[in-house]
């Protein structure tokens, strides 16, 4: 067994990055948004992350509190939004995202197994402590790392290195699993064992890293890891 660490993405790895739009257009006073959440949603997370690309090329880093308040301060502008009740519930909502209803027992039974787990997120100490705190998830993970300490975004392969000095581990002992495509294509360049976590069926990135695995949600994780 070559895998003794289990790296987890958060935002829309482990933590629903939809969740925030879909509970607000449920609101009744944000029935407006019956129809249009997806589309809410996927602006905001696109600008979210086009913007953490942008800023790790010009080196002009902000934290991802701002990144994601500035994505969806264009989303909402692009979708003729002008409420700051809305901007306000869809940011707080932001800060206790619901996780897939697989987490819990998937890290569960990767800690029964003695592996060492963690989350390597773009997102700021305190929103990922938020969400790791609202989903209940603190006593199944080892290490919560965020690129706060480095400065810079995923994919600048310093970030990927918070893991291997924070475990004191060879690459490739490690097994990175996000829902992101281009970050497990990046982690796989790195030289980690990845899993993509294709949720939404969508083809693979045209990317150097191609990931070793994909699944279509969390649950075979630990069987995946007690393999390798
Ligand atoms: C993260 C983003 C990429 O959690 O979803 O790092």
């Amino acid at each position: 067994m070559t895998i003794k660490t289990c790296i987890f993405d958060a935002y829309g790895t482990l933590f629903d990055v939809t969740a925030a739009a879909r509970k607000a257009a449920h609101e009744p006073e944000h029935a407006a948004l019956e129809d249009t959440w997806p589309t809410l949603a996927a602006h905001w997370r696109d600008k979210q992350l086009q913007y953490t690309w942008l800023r790790a090329v010009t080196g002009d880093h902000t934290n991802f509190w701002q990144i994601t308040q500035d994505g969806l301060d264009w989303a909402m502008e692009a979708m003729n939004l002008n409420d700051p009740g809305l901007r306000e519930r869809l940011l707080a909502l932001y800060w206790e995202l619901d996780a897939y209803p697989e987490v819990p027992d998937m890290l569960a039974a990767l800690k029964a197994d003695g592996f060492n787990t963690g989350i390597l997120s773009n997102g700021s100490p305190e929103m990922l402590d938020g969400a790791v705190e609202s989903a209940g998830l603190e006593e199944l993970l080892d290490a919560v790392l965020s690129v706060e300490t480095v400065g810079v975004f995923k994919p600048d392969t310093r970030v990927y290195d918070l893991v291997t000095a924070r475990f004191v581990s060879p690459r490739d002992n490690v097994l990175f699993v996000s829902s992101n495509g281009w970050d497990a294509a990046s982690a796989m360049a790195y030289g980690f064992q990845t899993v993509w976590v294709n949720r939404a069926g969508l083809p693979m990135d045209r990317l150097p890293g191609k990931p070793t695995h994909v699944c279509d949600d969390l649950t075979a994780i630990a069987e995946l890891a007690r393999t390798l």
